[in-house]
Parts: structure tokens; C-alpha cells; sequence
């Protein structure tokens, strides 16, 4: 695999691996088997949250099973953790106050067995506390060398600017990094995703990340399986030419449509108005892992890509 230069340096595989079911949903045994396979595949990007998967479990699972991995290989200094504060857990403990960045870096770190975090995402926004406060925090765990890198998911394009505007005025760490829910599909104007967080990528979110040159790491990018069964697609997709369109190249050249939905995602960079994507994607099992992964190596011409885009 190609990897890709965050700022300060990091290293990142193109395509990153979504842990968020780890421990819960998808058995430790399971996630050693995807982890192994994605590493042995080139890759090193793994993301998880303080919060996964709390809905299934207690929220701790996710980082503390991606910390006995880590433990197990021993393969600490070749990978790149990202992980999330802001969400809540069983209903509590949502925000970006200094005093709850400080406490879940540092249970983030505990369950991880890690000293370093590479990148940490403020998992949403959070209006209640004001953005210099956040900001700030963030920026003094950057000089503690608790995080390397900082990036902001589920924020509207304005309030990410803005953090960053704040940033730069005052000589703290910028986000570098945007993480949003983003797939081939087009969101439907007449429906809202089923959480608000969730609202999906524009056009004008593009041209902002390309314009700012900030990567953006797409997570439920394989719309949830949807590609592969269609009765999983999110009801706020529209399902119709597009996904045709995409469909029928996936069989003329002879690979799955999941993994036609990497292949544009990792080729976008090479369109105008496009910045960098990074596919965020998860499974509990190697064989469907290692399928979407074929995307990454799979060569589309100017002229594929011009037919994705155009439908
Ligand atoms: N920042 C945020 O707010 C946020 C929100 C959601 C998720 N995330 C991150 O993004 C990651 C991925 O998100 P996600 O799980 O929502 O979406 P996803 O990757 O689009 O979908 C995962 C689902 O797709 C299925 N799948 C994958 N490949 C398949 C294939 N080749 N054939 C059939 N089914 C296939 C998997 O089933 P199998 O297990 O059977 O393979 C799994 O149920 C998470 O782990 C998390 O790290 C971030």
C-alpha cells in the first residue's frame, strides 16, 4: 500500500480499519483475525473511540481489546491509533470541557497500554462549551505528547474552520484531520439520516477540504454492506442510477461493488474539488476485510472515475 503524510510527519496506510464493533459485536478472537489480516495487507490506520461500542456493551471494549492486540504483536511503534472523546457513554459524559478531554485521554491511553495517542478526533461538536476551551486542551496535549495529531468528526464545515481559525491565533494545534460519514451514494434532500450527527458530505465540504489540503476519513463509507445486500443501505441514501452505475462496472471488472466504492474513494485526490479520502471501514470477518481491501490496489482510468462521478 501507497501510504499517505498526515501533518507532523504520521504515516498512514490509504485505507483505515474501523474497530468500533471490537469486543462486542464482533468477538476478540474475530478482531485479532481482521487486525492481523489488515497489517499483513500493508496496513497500519486503526480507529476506534472512548465510547465503542457502548450501545452493545460498556464502551470500553473496542480500545481495550485494540489494547491487548497492540500488547500481544507487539507492534505498537508500526501502527497508527486514532481515537475519539466528546460522545457520551449510556447517556453521560458527552462534551469537549478541559476537564473531560483530560480524564478520557488519559482512560483512553490506560486501556489502549499505550503512552502516545497518533490521532485524536473531537468525536462531535459541542456548543456548549466554547471552542476555545476545547481547542485550547487539545493543543496542551499535543505539547504533553500525549497526541501527535488532532482531528475533528461530525463538525459542520463552518465550526471546523473556526476551531482552526482559533488555533492558529493563538498558537495551538490545528485539526488536520476532518473524519465524516461519506459513501458513493448520494444523501437524499427530502430525508435526515437517522442520527444528525451523521448528516453526510456536500459538495461544499469537499471544496473546503481540498481547498485547506485536510484529508478526510470517510467512516460507514460501505453504507453499512449495503453494496453487497441493499436492504442495508441507510434509508437516507438514494438508491437508484448511481448505485446501478457502480454496480456495473464492479461486474465488468470482475471485482465486488465494495471494493469499486475504495478503489473511487482512494482515487479521488486525482479529480478536481476533491481533497484526499481515506476509506474508514469495518468487519467482523477476514474474507469480507480482505475483499474491499482489493480496492486499494485496483487501477481506475480518468475516464472510470469521470463515469463515477458524472452519475
Ligand atoms: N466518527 C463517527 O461518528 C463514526 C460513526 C460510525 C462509524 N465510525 C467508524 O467507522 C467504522 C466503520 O463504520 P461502520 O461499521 O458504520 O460502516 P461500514 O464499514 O460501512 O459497514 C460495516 C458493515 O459492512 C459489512 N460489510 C463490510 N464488507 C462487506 C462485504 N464485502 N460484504 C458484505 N458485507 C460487508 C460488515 O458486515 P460483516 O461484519 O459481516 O463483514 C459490517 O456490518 C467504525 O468501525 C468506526 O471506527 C465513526
Amino acid at each position: 500500500m501507497n501510504h499517505i503524510t498526515l501533518s507532523n510527519g504520521l504515516r498512514i496506510a490509504p485505507v483505515a480499519l474501523g474497530a468500533m464493533n471490537f469486543g462486542t459485536t464482533t468477538s476478540k478472537e474475530q478482531a485479532y483475525a481482521v487486525l492481523d489480516a489488515y497489517i499483513d495487507m500493508g496496513g497500519n490506520f486503526i480507529d476506534t473511540s472512548n465510547n465503542y461500542a457502548h450501545w452493545a456493551g460498556t464502551g470500553d471494549e473496542s480500545e481495550t481489546v485494540l489494547g491487548e492486540w497492540l500488547r500481544d504483536r507487539g507492534c505498537r511503534d508500526r501502527v497508527v491509533i486514532a481515537t475519539k472523546v466528546g460522545f457520551d457513554r449510556h447517556g453521560e459524559g458527552a462534551g469537549l470541557k478541559k476537564a473531560q478531554i483530560e480524564y478520557w485521554v488519559d482512560e483512553s491511553l490506560r486501556k489502549l497500554g499505550t503512552d502516545y495517542i497518533d490521532l485524536y478526533y473531537a468525536h462531535t461538536d459541542e456548543p456548549t462549551t466554547p471552542l476555545e476551551e476545547t481547542m485550547e486542551t487539545f493543543g496542551m496535549l499535543v505539547k504533553k505528547g500525549k497526541v501527535r495529531v488532532l482531528g475533528g468528526s461530525n463538525y459542520d464545515t463552518w465550526r471546523f474552520s473556526e476551531a482552526n481559525a482559533l488555533a492558529k491565533a493563538n498558537g495551538w494545534t490545528p485539526y488536520t484531520v476532518m473524519q465524516q460519514r461519506f459513501t458513493y451514494l448520494h444523501p437524499r434532500a427530502d430525508m435526515a439520516p437517522k442520527y444528525i450527527f451523521n448528516e453526510s458530505v456536500n459538495r461544499e465540504r469537499l471544496r473546503y477540504l481540498c481547498d485547506k489540503d485536510i484529508p478526510l476519513v470517510s467512516y460507514s463509507c460501505l453504507a453499512k454492506g449495503g453494496y453487497e445486500d441493499t436492504s442495508r443501505i441507510p434509508s437516507d441514501y438514494i438508491v437508484g442510477e448511481r448505485l446501478e452505475t457502480i454496480r456495473n462496472m464492479a461486474q465488468e471488472k470482475g471485482v465486488s461493488t465494495s471494493a469499486l466504492v475504495v478503489a473511487w474513494m482512494v482515487n479521488l485526490y486525482r479529480c478536481e474539488g476533491f481533497p484526499r479520502v481515506i476509506p474508514l471501514f469495518a468487519s467482523s470477518r477476514v474474507s469480507h476485510f480482505t475483499d474491499n481491501l482489493k480496492g486499494v490496489s485496483l487501477a481506475l482510468s480518468d475516464e472510470e472515475m469521470a463515469i463515477l462521478n458524472r452519475a
